[in-house]
């Protein structure tokens, strides 16, 4: 059968850091704080010129060169954001003209912080239903654009950056042993919405808005609806958490990383953390942390990779893929 299996990685990040002690200028906060709450240190910053496609192509190009390939090799490119550079057109379609990228299609995926997980199941299906042979799979953000500067209880968490994988369609016996995305598990529920939102939009306020967050309620739901979806790709493909060799949460909060893992038996040495120096980039934590942990060595072709991630909306999901 088909499989979408990953042929690169690549990131991007904003060229300033913005550390704990200097929110601590800006804001009533402290270093501890927000360690012990978060586990975040620091968290990178666009600055002017850098956009959500300027990061964001800056990673497909990382990720084409690190794969050997080019833009002529592409013909799909998903980006997952919610913090595009313009309403519309997708951002997707503003990195493919940064490609120089005049064939194939592309588009975005919204789903918060879910973003890259949704994405990555999206192009597992473009993939195997053979309408894609080569995918870009974008995670791009700069939240610190629609951050209120001026809440301690949001402004602290977020930060900016760009990651990206080449998923490419792959001839493979249909076993678990597989290389390639093995099975995604995707939910969301509407009702949600008031606890982790933007207070603006084209079609309400026709401004962008402000991230809004119940931070107590985000944190009581995550643990439960990570630890389902994760369960539910275990149940898929006769897995356990034994098999795994690195999960690669999204990077939201330190404690929920750790209850999470705590919850399925995963230890912490199989888990890649980089909250602590990319804060929460939403759609583009994944892939920066995937990036981060290939790029070291730590992930290696053969291993078995679980992502997860939960959002706004609320949106939740796992992919369960074998590098
Ligand atoms: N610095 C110092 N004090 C602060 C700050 C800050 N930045 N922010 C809030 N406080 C204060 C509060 O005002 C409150 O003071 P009070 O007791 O005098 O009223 C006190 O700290 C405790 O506030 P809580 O909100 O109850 O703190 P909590 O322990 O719940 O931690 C946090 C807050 C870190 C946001 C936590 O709820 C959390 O991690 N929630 C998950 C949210 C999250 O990660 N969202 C990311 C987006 S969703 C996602 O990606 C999954």
């Amino acid at each position: 059968m088909i499989r979408a299996v990953v042929r690169g990685f690549g990131a991007a990040l904003p060229k300033q850091v913005l550390t704990n002690h200097d929110l601590e200028k800006k804001v009533d906060t402290s270093d501890e704080w927000i360690v012990q709450r978060t586990g975040i240190r620091q968290r990178y910053i666009a600055g002017e010129g850098e956009t959500t496609a300027s990061l964001g192509a800056e990673a497909a190009r990382a990720a084409l060169a690190n794969a050997g390939l080019t833009p002529d090799d592409i013909d799909l490119i998903i980006v997952a954001t919610s913090t595009p550079d313009n309403t519309f057109p997708a951002t997707a379609v503003n990195i493919q003209n940064r490609l120089g990228m005049h064939h194939g299609f592309a588009f975005d995926v919204q789903a918060v912080c879910s973003g890259f997980v949704y994405a990555m199941a999206t192009a597992d299906g473009y993939i195997r239903g053979g309408m894609a042979k080569r995918a870009l799979v974008i995670g791009a953000e700069t939240f610190s654009r629609i951050l209120d500067w001026n809440d301690r209880t949001t402004c602290v968490l977020f930060g900016d950056g760009a990651g990206a994988l080449v998923l490419e369609a792959t001839e493979q016996p249909g076993e678990t042993s597989d290389r390639g995305i093995l099975t995604s598990s995707l939910r969301s529920d509407g009702s949600h919405k008031e606890k982790l939102y933007v207070d603006g939009g084209p079609s309400t306020t026709g401004t962008v808005g402000h991230l809004r967050m119940e931070g107590r309620e985000v944190f009581k739901h995550a643990v439960g609806m990570i630890t389902d979806v994760i369960i539910a790709a275990f149940e898929a493909t006769g897995t356990t958490a034994d098999d795994l060799d690195w999960l690669v949460p999204h990077q939201a909060n330190r404690r929920i990383i750790e209850g999470s893992a705590k919850k399925l038996g995963i230890p912490m040495e199989k888990v890649v953390v980089t909250v602590d120096v990319h804060g929460n980039t939403s759609a583009a934590s994944i892939p920066l942390a995937l990036a981060t942990a290939a790029g070291d060595g730590r992930i290696k072709q053969g291993d078995l990779v679980m992502l997860e991630a939960m959002g706004g909306g609320f949106t939740w999901g796992s992919v369960l893929l074998r590098w």
